[in-house]
This record gives C-alpha cells, structure tokens and sequence, in this order.
C-alpha cells in the first residue's frame, strides 16, 4: 500500500521554486520585471559564469522599505495584487509574490533596497531560503539584487545547466526581449568585466532591433497598426523571404508582456498567407495592447502564456493587420522596404493599460498610408522585362532596369492558374471544355465514397465526375485553363487531401482543391519555352495579386541588383 506523506516545507519549496525559476535566465527575467513595476528608468544586470555564479540586477525604482524588504522574501507576498477580483485587471508583471522567495529557496540571495526620501538602507541575506541577516546599510535609490551560486542546494538541477556559454545567450535573449517594448528604459548587461550591450533610452527603437533581430530583417521591417475598442494591435513584419526554420524571431507582446504563444503565432502566420513556406516562421514583432479584463496572466508558472476571452477576435484581427502590413510587398520586383527606424512614432493608444502609463512603452509607429501608386503593375504602364532566355528548361532569365530576375517557370505558371481559378470561381465563370470522349476512371472502393461525397467540389470548379457503377467513373469535362493534366493523379491527390488530418470543409477545402489543380495545371519544371510564352507568362505574373510566392508558399522569383551583382563579383566592396 502506498504511503502518502506530506513533503517537508524546504523540499515543497524547492519544488514550488523549480517551476518559476528554470535556468539563470529565468531569475533575470523575474528580477527585470520587477524593477520595471518598481518603474525605474535605469536596470543594470551584471552576471558571472553564465548566470551561474552570479546574477546582480539593480535599479533606480521605488525602492523598499524594511518591513517591505522582509515581507518580500515570504511566499504569496506582493504589493501589486490585493483581493481576488484584482486578479482579473492585472497590469503588473508581477501579481503572485512567489519570485523572490522560488528565487531565495534556491541560491544565495542579498537584496539591498533604498525607498524614496529615506537616507539609510536595508540588506537582507538569505541562503537556500534562511534569513540570515538584516542590516542597515548605505546605498543608492532603488534595488540591487545579488543572486549566487544558483541550485546550489539542488544539484539534481545545477547538473543540467548549460555551459556559462549557453546560459550567457538566454540571458541576452532575456534581457533585450524584455527591453523591446520598454524604450524609455536604459539596460545594461556585463558579463564579468565585459560590458555585453548598453541600451540607452531613446526614442528609437533601431539599436534594440539590431541586437534582437537579424540585420537585414530588422532594415526591412514593415509596420502597420490597427485599433479597436479595447484591442490595439501594433506589427512589424519582416517580408517572407526571411522566414526561419524556428520561431525564434518571432516576438509576441501582450501589454509590454513578452509571450511564447502558440495561438498568437498561429494568427501571425495566418496574416503572412501563402507568402510563407509550410513549416516557417516569420521574423516579426507583435505587440498587443488590450483591457486587462480580457486576458487571463495567471496559466503558466513562468507567465508565458495568456489566455485571451475572446481568442477569436484576437486571432482575426492579429491575422488582419499582418495581411494588411505585408500587401505592399507584393511586387515583382520588390522595392527596398524603407527601414524600419525612418518611421515617425505614433501616439500611445487611448485604451493602454496602466503599466504603459508608468513606464512609456515603446510606442509603435504609425502605418503608413499604403503608396498612392497601385501596389501591381498595371499592365499599360508595366514596362515588360526583356526575356534573355530560359534556363535548363526550368528558369526564365530577365533582364530588369536595374539588374537580373530569374523566374521559377512552374511556380510562377502555378500562381497565374491558381489566381485565375479563384477569380473565376468567385464571378461564377469557369470556362469549361466538355470531353468529346468521356474519360474513363477507377478508384478504390474508399476512394470511391469520398468522390461521391465531396465530388461537387470538384464540379463547381469545372471537374465533372460520373459516377458510372462499381468504382468507375467518367470525367466528362475539365477546365480550360488546364492543359496536359493526368486527371486521374489530380483527383486521386485531391482524394488524399481530403484523408489527411483536420477534415477540410467549405471555403478551405475549394482553395485546397484550386491549389491541386494549379500544380498538376501548371508548366513543369524541364518544359521548353518559346521567347513569347516566356514573355507572356512574365507579363501575365505582373498582373497577379501576389506575384512574389507560389500557393504552397515557394518564391517565384528572385532579383539582383546592379549593385548586387557588383558586390557579389567585387566590383564595389
Ligand atoms: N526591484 C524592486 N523594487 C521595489 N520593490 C520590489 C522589487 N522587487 C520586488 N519588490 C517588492 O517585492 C514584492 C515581491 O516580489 P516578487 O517578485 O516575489 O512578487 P511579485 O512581483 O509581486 O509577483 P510575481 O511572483 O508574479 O513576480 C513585490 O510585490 C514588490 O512589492
Ligand atoms: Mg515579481
């Protein structure tokens, strides 16, 4: 029979402690969002051995007093939430009062605090949770705190810890996510002797991007903001081209709050559409800006996550205003984006919570009108590129004003039926070509129930299927637009579509079977091209909505510049 006791205090600490604080990392983050509800201005983080030996983070904030400073170090002691119902308008980043104590439960802790207008401080030093000693001490305005020798009390988890190395990069990681939306805030992080970056405070947020994003993302940022009522939704998008493998420059923003949300993620990547290739990740910054009332802080043990009350409407409108902020970039030939620092800040958005009225958060930019110029060429003023030839059967080279363009052939063909098809559907107009021959088919016994279920799709799109008895069945017409197609590869695809994982329904499902028909309709890769077909398809690609990636998200096309091309051959360096 099992035996149920109950755990001594000091290990139901540890383990209560163990949920809030991971790695050094974590200690930083906690220990920042609390200077920053203390609303300083300046936070200093010095760190020795990765975090390992020593993480010291000061501030100039409102400082505690000594009943405070000893209050602090109790579990569930906190200034900032009172009664229950305060649970639901957080505006803090802390509300629990478990930081300090999960913090002091496992490492060495010193915490040395001056309140305003008082003219001595406190210390306290604490070790695996003891209280030591308290003194009175001199010190400047704020908090410092000094956390050594993290877990050493808990080798179990002092072993997993990375090098000093690896710690180092999550807690620059840390600290400029943290600092992002925090622009008035002046960070500093040293290592040892070896000052990491000084992020003074300014207005202009290009120095935190520069050390938070890739170089090249961060100068082709494009912003856009949209407010509703209580919901301001603010996003800096880099184009597609620029997608990762893994979400790591990816950076949610809930109230100043920097989430790892899989939902929001989800909506961003919506907003990015076909532009993005299937398992990519855009670089982006999302900032959320919403009434208290309507999200939920309390889910995670780290505060990482929110839950939002009504997810769809941010997931809609986050979706929206990343659609809306990339459409510009639809060109065929891509204009540089201009940087992201040249833009003027906006006015802070009326229905900020009151953390932002404390500390100014960063403020987004405004969104620029989109260019009075339409965002596609128009074909009267398109000047055609002039075709040098095609490539392996597989490339079509250009020569552009102001330098190469090279076209994937099928990607791009693939784009111009995909498009096609949607705007025929949508003014009910698919041109049809009936068989003078019916074409016979067979299906399996399964695939033959998902034909006579979900055939009409097919049908509304030009596909009409018979069935005639058993498995057969007769293709009695197909779209014009397609050529060349093997109708039995393209249906039986379209069958397995339907097969695999979330069941398609409505519009997703007519866009899936589009999508199966541009690829099996377009030109292949390996076709040979006359100059006019090529040139007909350059110019047709111009015409398209999104001419920059085919449906499964692929590029089209790629540019080089003059200059591009002298940098490349070292003409210029
Ligand atoms: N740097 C600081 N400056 C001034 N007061 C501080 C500072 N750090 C902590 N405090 C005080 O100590 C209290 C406890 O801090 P702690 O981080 O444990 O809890 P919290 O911030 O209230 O909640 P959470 O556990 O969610 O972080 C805070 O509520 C605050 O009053
Ligand atoms: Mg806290």
């Amino acid at each position: 029979m099992n035996t149920i006791r109950i755990l001594p205090e000091k290990i139901a600490s540890q383990i209560a402690a163990g949920e809030v604080i991971e790695r050094p990392a974590s200690v930083v983050r906690e220990l920042i969002d609390n200077s920053i509800d203390a609303r300083a201005d300046r936070i200093s983080i010095k760190t020795e051995r990765g975090g390992k030996g020593l993480i010291r983070v000061s501030d100039n904030g409102i400082g505690m007093g000594r009943d405070d400073l000893l209050l602090c170090l109790e579990r569930h002691a906190t200034s900032k939430i009172k009664i229950a119902s305060d649970l639901s308008s957080v505006t803090s980043f802390g509300f629990r009062g478990e930081a300090i104590p999960s913090i002091a439960a496992v490492s060495r802790l010193e915490i040395t605090s001056l309140p305003d207008k008082a003219l001595l401080g406190n210390r306290v030093t604490m070790s695996g949770g003891k209280l030591l000693s308290v003194e009175e001490v001199g010190a400047p305005q704020g908090t410092i705190v000094a956390v050594k020798n993290l877990f050493f009390n808990m080798p179990a988890r002092r072993k997993f810890l990375k090098t000093p190395r690896t710690e180092m990069n999550h807690i620059v990681d840390a600290v400029l996510r943290a600092a992002m939306p925090f622009r008035k805030i002046s960070f500093r992080l040293e290592e040892g002797e070896r000052e990491i970056f000084h992020l003074p405070a300014s207005s202009n947020p290009s120095l935190r991007l520069s050390h938070l994003m890739d170089r090249m993302a961060g100068k082709s940022l494009l912003s856009g903001e949209n407010s509703q009522k209580d919901l301001h939704i603010a996003v800096h998008a880099a184009p597609a081209e620029f997608a990762r493998k893994r979400a790591d420059r990816l950076f949610v923003y809930v109230n100043g709050r920097n989430i790892k949300d899989r939902f929001v993620t989800k909506a961003i990547i919506e907003g990015y559409g076909q532009r993005l290739m299937k398992g990519r990740y855009p670089q982006a910054l999302v900032f959320i800006t919403i009434d208290p009332a309507q999200i939920d802080v309390n889910v995670h043990p780290a505060k990482q996550e929110i839950k939002f009350q009504n997810g769809q409407q941010v997931f809609r409108a986050v979706a929206a205003v990343v659609h809306q902020t990339l459409k510009p970039a639809a060109h065929l030939v891509p204009k540089r984006p201009e940087p992201f620092t040249n833009l003027k800040s906006g006015e802070a958005p009326q229905s900020a919570p009151s953390i932002f009225k404390t500390v100014e958060p960063y403020v987004p930019a405004t969104v620029r009108e989109p260019p009075p110029a339409p965002i596609k060429a128009p074909s009267m003023d398109f000047k055609a590129p002039e075709i040098i030839g095609q490539l392996g059967n597989m490339y079509i080279l250009c020569q552009m004003d102001d330098g190469l363009l090279l076209v994937d052939q099928h990607a791009a063909h693939e784009r111009i039926v995909y498009e096609t098809l949607q705007k025929s559907l949508r003014s009910a107009n698919i041109e049809i070509q009936n068989l003078l021959l019916p074409y016979e088919m067979e299906f399996s016994l399964k695939e033959k129930g998902v034909l006579l279920e979900k055939g009409h799709v097919l049908a509304q799109l030009g596909i009409e299927l018979d069935h005639f008895g058993g498995n057969t069945f007769l293709l009695r017409s197909v779209p014009a637009l397609l050529k060349d197609v093997n109708w039995q590869m393209l249906i039986s695809e379209f069958i397995s579509k339907l097969d695999e994982g979330v069941p398609l329904e409505g519009v997703h499902l007519t866009d899936e079977a589009i999508k199966i028909m541009a690829c099996h309709g377009a030109i292949r890769a390996g076709q040979h091209l006359t100059p006019t077909e090529m040139s007909d398809l350059v110019r047709q690609l111009s015409e398209m909505d999104l001419p920059t990636n085919c449906p499964h998200g692929r590029p089209i096309f790629k540019s080089f510049t003059y200059f591009e091309l002298s940098k490349m051959f070292k003409r210029i360096v």
